[in-house]
């Protein structure tokens, strides 16, 4: 793929390194993103979950000239820690890292926040949440000119959403993490934001149920009239990596064609 800006858009990403996780198909939140960032010219680094899931992940990898496609489970260490150092080895630097991964066991999300068992809520706050914490301190020392960091939220964070359950007070915590960060972080020119979709149907919304619910009543409440699609979140998280949002940092923005505003 040429690294040309799609048309009518200017490179205002061209050069800069970013690294993307949470792709696991073409209807992910994060291949939307990976592409808006090519599109403005970002070089990539992509990561599948799995090796059961890199067949769908590494099609789409080329189809974007990723430089690198690497293995990551991030409650493996060991390649966590391996990813930030190819990384470090190939580009020498890092400019923008997209989080997009959220997991909770099947019968902690599907019993409500009651019964949720210790466990289940501690793996579900490990992988959707605490992956972020742990990612930012690998990204940050190959930020030295400063970076963004992007994950993914959703209103059941400040709102009760039925069925959300354990994933609620998780996202509550990522929203607080990433304010955290963004003060941590902001001495060293690292901006950290959450994005805040609508529902959109992906392989971890099938998880939720009742989704279709959500999906009809979003388009009902919507001022925009209108369903958000992952290009809309990919193209609001490669602004928030523009020099247009340097004075941005700490903020849940909602991509949500403004449900968020309505009583
Ligand atoms: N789909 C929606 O309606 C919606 C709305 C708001 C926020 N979100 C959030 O967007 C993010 C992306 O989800 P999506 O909707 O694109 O679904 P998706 O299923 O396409 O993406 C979820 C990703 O998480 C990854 N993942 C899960 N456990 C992992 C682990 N241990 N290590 C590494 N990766 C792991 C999966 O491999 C997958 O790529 C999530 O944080 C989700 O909560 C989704």
């Amino acid at each position: 793929m040429s690294s040309e800006p799609a048309e009518g858009l200017r490179p205002v990403l061209a050069g800069m390194k970013a690294l993307v996780t949470g792709i696991a198909n073409e209807h992910s939140i994060a291949y939307g993103c990976a592409k808006a960032f090519r599109e403005l010219g970002a070089d990539l680094a992509i990561t599948y979950a799995s090796e059961k899931a890199k067949p769908y992940v590494e099609p789409l990898a080329s189809e974007l000239g990723a430089e690198l496609l690497l293995p990551l489970d991030v409650g493996d260490a060991a390649q966590l820690q391996s990813v930030f150092g190819q990384i470090g080895q190939r580009w020498g630097r890092l400019d923008i890292l997209l989080h997009s991964i959220a997991w909770a066991p099947k019968d902690d999300l599907h019993g409500g926040l009651l019964h949720c068992s210790s466990e289940g809520f501690a793996r579900a706050m490990d992988i959707s949440c605490h992956s972020f914490v742990r990612m930012a301190a690998l990204a940050a020392p190959l930020m030295d000119q400063g970076g963004t960091l992007l994950t993914m939220s959703y209103y059941g964070a400040n709102k009760v959403v039925p069925n959300y359950s354990v994933m609620g007070p998780v996202k509550a915590a990522l929203e607080a993490c990433t304010r955290y960060l963004a003060y941590e972080l902001g001495p060293k020119g690292i901006r950290v934001h959450a994005i805040s979709p609508g529902p959109l149907k992906t392989r971890a919304a099938s998880g939720l149920k009742d989704f279709d619910l959500l999906l009809n009543e979003a388009v009902e409440r919507a001022p925009l009239g209108e369903l958000v699609d992952i290009m809309d979140v990919g193209y609001t998280c490669a602004f928030l990596a523009t020099p247009y949002a340097r004075r941005v940092s700490g903020e849940t923005l909602y991509v949500d064609g403004g449900v968020n505003i309505m009583a």
